[in-house]
This record gives C-alpha cells, structure tokens and sequence, in this order.
C-alpha cells in the first residue's frame, strides 16, 4: 500500500505533492511526508503521523521552498503510524531521502548488516535500509547507486530518491509495486497512481517492474532492468481533474453513490451495439470455455459470488468462486478448458496479481475485470473487460461493486451465446429489459432515503447488525454488511437466511437490528419465514423489498422500498443501494470519515 509522488519542474514542489498526496491518499493515510530539495540543494524534510492535513499545517508553517521534491502517504505495515516511522527515510547523514510503496522482505538482514557498519536507523520500517544501502553504494552517481543496490532488494517495491549531491534530479524505480511518470508543460512527475500526476502532466507512461527513470531537470531517461537505456513511451491522461474532485457532495463515497445510474447507461451504451451486445473479444473463445474461476477480495469478491450465479444460471458451466489469497497458495488444479477471471476495482490488489500470475504460469487464459485500465492486473492479462466506473476513491468500494455485477451478466449472456444456449430474440428481449436499470437504480435511491435516515435514527448505536439474504441476495447482505463494518465500525455479518437457526439466532435480542433482504422471487415466503422467527425473539427487523409490498412493511420496523428488477437476477443490484446509503448514515451519524476509514486502504498492493 502507500502512495509515493515525485516532481521537478517550475512551481513549488511542496504545493505540488501535498495534492498529489491528497489523490494518494485513499492508498493509506496514516502519517505522511515530504522532501524537497531547497535553492541551496539542502533536503528539507517534513513528515507527521495522523491525516494529511496534520502534514500540511507543518508545511504551510516552515515555507518549505524548493522545484524538486518526493512525498508518501503511508499505511503501515513495518512499525506503527508514528512521525519516526513516516516517509521519507534518510541515509546516517541525512543527505539522500527515500519514498517507498512495497515490502523490503530481507530488511532484518540487510539492517542488521548496516547497523554492523555503523549506519544510524531512526525508524523501524523495512523501507529505512534502502537510503542506507545507497549511502553505502560507494558510487558516486545517483543513478548507478541505484541500480548497484537492486539485486540486494527482495520483495515489491517501488521507490523514489532525492539526494542533496543532485540539483532537480530523481530516481525511482518499479518493481511489483505501481510507479507511472506524468509529463506536462515544465513538469515532470512521478506517483503511483494517475489521479495525483494531475492538472500538471498531460501524458503518463505506466513502469514495467524492472525499471528505472532517472529525471534530470526536464530530462527523463528510462533504464530496463539490466540498466540499458529504452524509450519511454507516453500517452495522454484521459481521466479528469473533476472526475477526482468531491464537487458538490460531502465525501467521494457520497458522489459515487449517486454517479450509479449514469455509469450504468454509459456501460450498457458501450456494450450494447445494433441492438446487440458485445462485451468484446479477449483472445479467448468462449465456446471451448466449460469452467471458469473467479479470483477476488473484499468487495469483489462480492460481485464474484454473483458472476457464479449468472454463468451457471445462463451459460450453465461449472464456475468457482476463489478469495485470492487463498487461491495462491493452494495448488489449484489447472485445465485448459478454464477459464480465469480476475475481479478487482483498482487492478493492484497483491493477492488479486499473484492468483492471476499463478493461473498463467499453469497455462490458462485470463480475462480481468478491472476498473483501473492501466492497472498491472489489466496489462499482466490475455483479454480485459473494462468497468468504465470511473475513479473510485472513497474506500469503500460502492459503484465500482454494481458495475462490476452488470459487467459480470452481460459477460454471462455473451458467454450463453457463444455456448448457444442465448437466442437472439431473447438477447435483445433481455437487453430492452436491462436498459431500465439506470432509471430504477435512480428512482431506488431517491425513494429509499427517507426510510433509511429514519432507521439510522433508531439504530445508529447499535453494537452489531445481522444481514440476512437467500441466493443472489446472500451476496447482497455479505456486501451490506462490509459496507456497515467499513465505514461505521460496526459489529456486522452477512449470513445465508436458511442457516440463521444454525447457530447466529442465538445472537438476536431486542438490541439486535437485523436486515432482512425480501425481494418477491421464489424465496419470498421463506425469507417471510426468517423474518417472523427474528420477530419471534424480539429482535428489531430492517426489511429490503419491493416498493408496495404492505404485508412486508407490517411485519417490519423499518422497509427500505427498492425497484423490482426486470431481470430477477440483478435484483441484488438494486437491494444493496439502500445499504451503501444506510452505512453512509450511520457512520457520519457516530462521526467517522467514510472516505477514509480507520486502519483500511483502497488499493492492497502488499498481502
Ligand atoms: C480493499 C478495499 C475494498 C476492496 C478490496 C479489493 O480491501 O478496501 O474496498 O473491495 O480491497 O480491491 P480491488 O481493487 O481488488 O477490487
């Protein structure tokens, strides 16, 4: 995790980097810093544990001056989140300053054998041996230091220095952790991610692992691996400085809530053509496909567990569903008839990348959705199948999650089709029937409000939350429940309805609100069934159903009406609206910051 920046050029480097660690920040926020090399080449360094703006208040304070510059935000992982153990690290002298995203896996060594040298260590992150190591180098050149240092590093890394012996020079360099490089009229800029190069670089050029970029001033030279000089290929920035702002909304999580509606025309539009659809072709034909496996974390994994249901539902293949972690180190069984789908919002989750690369040294194809296009997840894979969600900042993963679940069925039908099982009237039938779904995600969210504030009022003190669900909508409540545990620091857990009386009713009590996920499918009575034992034993019950359903309502303390899906299986789709608004409420209600929650990051680029 973490975000790292970089940038030389004409403003002040401080201005600069304190937004592009405001775009970083969603990597980790919990202490933050800065180096700048000043008029006189001296490196002024800032650092802070606590939020970012503890760092700019100490900033804006010291007039930090100077055109070059590194700055990260941290999420920590060796040593606690206190000011010592925030980046930038320095060498003993302090002459050389590091940024660091990644694991240095050996540090205990290599920090043992520097302090045996009589290096001086002022934190306990793996990440302090890299600006010792370079000290040590005994070269004379930043950028052969550098590369002299490498093959003693094991781990991911990716990491920028700044040294007081170079004028407006940085070099930085990409090994499994994410580094691009922005260039704009009289600035150059490094980051690990495209929002934070913005409004100052116009063109990114993504760093292959093995990289180096030694910028000069204005000049930037790329190296590979083996230190050979490459060309650094660029191409425009498409995404917007608006796209990354909160705008009129009071937090991101807010804004991409209410973005939904519109991300799913722009993705039908995309996908639909002539009245027919085409997710696009991956290099893989689908007809010889008859297994698929899922790989995915956290709110993905969410969406995973529907993609199984959509392609046994309309493809009729055998589907798994893996959480990546654990997919890495099992010893899956490969067959050339399988097919492997990646599930990730950022296309950088550790754990996401490893079962992928794990899936292609066995030989099988791998087609990813992601929403972040230039990801490593997207560019380490045979075929893509874009989100088009837009950037998704907001820890809690919202519009990314529907997307991914109306990605994961049109990908279902082109998969029916190539299988033969999907005609072409009922093709078209469908996607007349799936064109709705914007207008009803909208209409769900306007009509839901009310009846969700009211039962944040009631239950926003409450300790724990049960979330109960049958079939598709057991994936909404997995995925309401995280919502609620996110960002309000709630006690909460999403159960199978029908496995309630297994064990988890013995938590209900008066103090308990459990959510009841009530759509009218075939499972309407059954769920109406687990809603009067939880009344049975006093406990208080939230019901998601259909706008109109009275009986529903009478039986319960609180009803969030949504839309009936025209297409009963994304019928989830709708359900989790209310619950990413419910979980909104009731953490600003008990006063936490919903777009960056405690002890969380956006993007888990370490295990
Ligand atoms: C983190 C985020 C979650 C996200 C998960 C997977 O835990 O906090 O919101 O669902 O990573 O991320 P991905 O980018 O792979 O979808």
């Amino acid at each position: 995790m973490c975000g790292i920046a970089g940038y030389v050029g004409s403003l002040e480097a401080a201005s600069v980097l304190l937004v592009a660690l405001e775009r970083l920040k969603y990597r980790g926020y919990d202490s933050a810093g800065i180096a700048v090399l000043d008029e006189d080449d001296e490196l002024v360094v800032e650092k802070s544990e606590g939020r970012l703006t503890e760092l700019q208040a100490r900033v804006d304070g010291q007039a930090v001056r100077g055109c070059c510059g590194i700055a990260h935000t941290r999420w920590a992982t060796h040593g606690g989140p206190t000011t010592e153990n925030a980046h930038p690290h320095g060498d003993s002298d302090e002459r050389i300053a590091v940024v660091h995203n990644g694991i240095i896996e050996n540090h205990e060594q290599l920090r043992k054998e520097l302090l045996a040298d009589g290096c001086i260590f002022r934190s306990q992150t793996d990440s302090e041996v890299i600006p010792h190591l370079l000290a040590g180098s005994g070269k004379e050149d930043m950028l052969d230091a550098v590369i002299s240092i490498l093959p003693r590093l094991e781990g991911a890394y990716a990491f920028g220095v700044v040294s007081e012996l170079f004028t407006d020079r940085i070099v930085a360099v990409r090994q499994g952790s994410p580094l691009l490089l922005g260039r704009g009229d009289g600035h150059v800029m490094l980051a690990s991610d495209i929002p934070a190069l913005l409004p100052h670089a116009h063109e990114v050029c993504m760093l292959d692992d093995g990289q180096i970029v030694d910028i000069q001033g204005s000049e930037i030279q790329l190296y590979n691996s083996e230190g050979e000089k490459i060309e650094a290929v660029f191409k425009a920035i498409e995404v917007t400085a608006e796209a990354v702002s909160k705008g009129d909304y009071d937090s991101f999580m807010a804004k991409e809530i209410a973005e939904q509606p519109e991300i799913f025309s722009r993705l039908l539009e995309s996908r639909v053509t002539g009245g027919r659809l085409d997710v696009g072709d991956f290099g893989v034909d689908l007809s010889k496909i008859n297994h698929v496996v899922f790989l995915a974390c956290g709110t993905s994994w969410h969406a995973a567990l529907l993609g199984k249901r959509f392609l046994e539902q309309l493809a009729r293949i055998h589907v798994e569903v893996d959480i990546s972690s654990e997919y890495r180190y099992r010893n899956p069984v490969a067959s050339g008839d399988t097919l492997v789908i990646p599930i990730s919002q950022s296309g950088e989750t550790a754990d996401t990348l490893a079962g992928l690369r794990l899936a292609r040294s066995m030989f099988m194809p791998v087609v990813s959705l992601v929403n972040v296009m230039d990801s490593t997840i997207a560019r380490e894979s045979d075929g893509i199948m874009p989100l088009m969600a837009g950037p998704e900042i907001g820890v809690a993963s919202t519009k990314a999650y529907t997307t991914q679940v109306l990605a994961l069925y049109l990908f279902a039908m082109q998969m029916a089709r190539a299988k033969g099982r999907l005609d072409l009237s009922v093709e078209q039938k469908m996607l007349a029937e799936i064109s709705h779904l914007p207008e009803l995600t909208a209409s769900t969210l306007v009509d839901a409000e009310e009846s969700v504030v009211d039962a944040m009022e009631l239950f926003s003190a409450a300790q724990a939350t049960v979330f109960l669900g049958r079939g598709g909508e057991h994936a909404t409540a997995m995925e309401g429940a995280l919502k609620l545990k996110e960002i309000a620091y709630v006690h909460a857990m999403g159960y199978p309805a029908g496995e309630f009386k297994h064990g988890p009713i013995a938590l209900v009590t008066e103090a308990l609100p459990v959510v009841c996920m009530v759509p009218q499918d075939h499972m309407y009575e059954k769920m109406l069934s687990n809603l009067e034992e939880v009344r049975a034993r006093a406990g208080r019950i939230i019901s998601v159903g259909f706008k109109g359903d009275n009986k529903l309502r009478s039986l319960s303390d609180f009803c969030f009406p949504v839309a009936q899906s025209p297409i009963p299986e994304l019928q989830p789709l709708l359900s989790i609206l209310p619950l990413q608004r419910y979980a909104y409420h009731v953490a600003r209600r008990r006063g936490c910051d919903v777009d960056q929650p405690r002890n969380l990051a956006k993007s888990v680029t370490v295990e």
